[in-house]
């Protein structure tokens, strides 16, 4: 962009007293945010630690999805390495510093804990050690953790014995391995994230079949070989819910009074726009908010699945007891929101009463793109479903304050990729100027969300360093930071990392 003569002054002032991203926006760091607001970065362990064979661990759904059908990942590939985060983790500490981040996010690998799943088959020594490890050096070096206990890695074990989290036996084991992580890292860990989108897990892996553990109904997406995509969504993400809530009890009855931590659960939700104004079309936004949003938020609010759920899914979604929707209702102290894009929805009550198909990818009746008559919604990113829309961000923000009672909030996730160009010189790479313009237009929808009263106590950029992008393999990077899978997968500050370390100066 052309920087006008006139502008120059204003620019120099924005420059002094806060990010500037060379595109007009107004400046802001982190001085315009409340006290005690929190920024960090976020990763997840099988999409950053790699060492699949170190120590006891043992195998998790996605090290089986990854190898049984490596066609399914786009570049064949899996984290059987991923950015090797389980050895190189102190310089990723370092990175963090150097940026200035506050916090840092990552979740506990289950079967590096309880390699069988359950407590039956023990507890890995090692295991416990390497996440010792990490926490102790964030802690040097004035870094909070903040621990997901489940990112989409459960344990093949439980899915051989029982089907994972298709049984409710799994809210048991996953209670007790819960437990085993209050007892080990709770005295220096104040902030538990029980799941990480439960919607993306169970859409993902049980409707489209696209993630581990890939199973959905033969003609959908994912053309998978077993499962039902009208029925195994709803009662996954049900399971999980109930699991979040029996942990989320223990921790509150046995645990909080002593360890003095938070607990919550990372959501994530788009943001929708009507297609064209339209009654039909503002439904239609309203139930795409429901089956993704409000499929995790109203029980866990109101203690029920939205209404909307229930008309739509009929005796396909499970219910809850009266005992179970007392336990659920309230049950966090915090709820972490995962915003990446904004989408346009329009009514799809038009199509045929799809019979026999059910699918939990069609039974919200909306038709869901970023794109609008071959237009799309904002610059699109590496990644063909992200698009950068920061308004979306506010409006949500404001949508959860007016309709469920202005919750504590943590943003746990928000961030923008580019394509893995492999012929790309390095210096080259590292010149990621439309994350910038995408981070700093997100966190000034942030701010201007907070001031107009949304309830946000942190906000976590995906990702500290590019990694392992599940059906995207490494052909996407979303991290401040670039690896060099070619050279020993070596760390650069991306312009990111440097626009983030001058907005965090204090
Ligand atoms: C762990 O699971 C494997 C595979 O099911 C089994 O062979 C092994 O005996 C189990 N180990 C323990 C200690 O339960
Ligand atoms: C519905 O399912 C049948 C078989 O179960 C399949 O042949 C057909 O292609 C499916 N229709 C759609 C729209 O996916
Ligand atoms: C869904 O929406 C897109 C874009 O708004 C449109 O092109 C498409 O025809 C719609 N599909 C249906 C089935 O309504
Ligand atoms: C990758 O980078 C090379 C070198 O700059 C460039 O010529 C090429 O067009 C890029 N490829 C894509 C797909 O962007």
């Amino acid at each position: 962009m052309a920087v006008s003569r006139l502008l120059l002054p204003f620019l120099l002032l924005a420059v002094a007293s806060g990010a500037y991203d060379g595109d007009g926006q107004p400046p802001i760091s982190r001085r315009s945010f409340p006290e005690g607001f929190i920024f960090g970065t976020s990763s997840a362990s099988y999409q950053y630690e790699g060492g699949v064979m170190e120590g006891g661990r043992g195998p998790s759904i996605w090290d089986t999805f990854t190898h049984q059908h490596p066609d399914k990942i786009i570049d064949r590939s899996n984290g059987d390495v991923a950015v090797d985060s389980y050895h190189l983790y102190k310089e990723d500490v370092r990175l963090m510093k150097d940026m200035g981040m506050d916090a840092y996010r990552f979740s506990i690998s289950w079967t590096r804990i309880l390699p069988n799943g359950s407590m039956s088959g023990g507890v890995d020594r090692e295991g416990v050690r390497y996440y010792n490890n990490l926490i102790d050096e964030l802690l040097l070096k004035g870094v909070q953790p903040f621990v997901t206990l489940f990112h989409w890695d459960s344990p093949q074990v439980l899915e051989d014995k029982y089907g994972g989290f298709l049984s409710p036996n799994i809210i048991n084991d996953y209670k007790d391995y819960a437990e085993v992580c209050f007892k080990e890292f709770g005295d220096r860990v104040k902030h538990w994230i029980t799941f990480n989108e439960p919607g993306g897990f169970c859409s993902g892996g049980y409707a489209s079949g696209v993630l581990a553990p890939g199973r959905c109904s033969p003609w959908e997406q994912g053309k998978c070989s077993a499962g039902d995509s009208g029925t195994e969504p709803y009662t996954v993400c049900h399971h999980q819910l109930l699991a979040h809530a029996e942990t989320v009890r223990l921790y509150k009855e046995k645990y909080q009074a002593i360890q003095k931590g938070k607990i919550g659960i990372s959501l994530v939700s788009l943001w929708f726009l009507p297609s064209s104004p339209s009654k039909c079309n503002d439904n239609a936004v309203r139930r795409a908010l429901d089956f993704t949003f409000g499929w995790f938020m109203d029980p866990l609010v109101k203690g029920d699945y939205p209404l909307s759920m229930k008309g739509l899914v009929g005796n396909r979604l499970p219910q809850f007891t009266k005992q179970q929707s007392e336990t659920i209702k309230g049950a966090f102290d915090f709820i972490g929101l995962n915003y990446y894009t904004t989408y346009y929805a329009s009514s799809a009550n038009n199509l045929p009463p799809n019979g026999l198909n059910k699918s939990y990818n069609t039974d919200s009746r909306a038709n869901l793109s970023g794109v609008r008559n071959g237009v799309p919604i904002g610059p699109q990113a590496g990644s063909p479903w992200l698009y950068m829309y920061p308004r979306g961000f506010r409006e949500l923000l404001l949508y959860v304050k007016e309709n469920y009672g202005n919750p504590a909030i943590y943003i746990t996730e928000n961030g923008f990729d580019e394509a893995n160009n492999m012929s790309l010189p390095l210096h080259e790479a590292l010149k990621d100027d439309t994350r910038i313009e995408y981070h700093h237009k997100h966190l000034l929808a942030l701010h201007s969300a907070i001031r107009d009263g949304a309830n946000v106590k942190g906000y976590f950029a995906w990702s500290l360093l590019d990694n392992f992008e599940w059906a995207y393999g490494y052909t996407v990077r979303f991290g401040l930071n670039f690896v060099d899978y070619n050279d020993g997968l070596k760390r650069y500050p991306k312009n990111s990392a440097h626009w983030f370390k001058e907005f965090l100066h204090k």
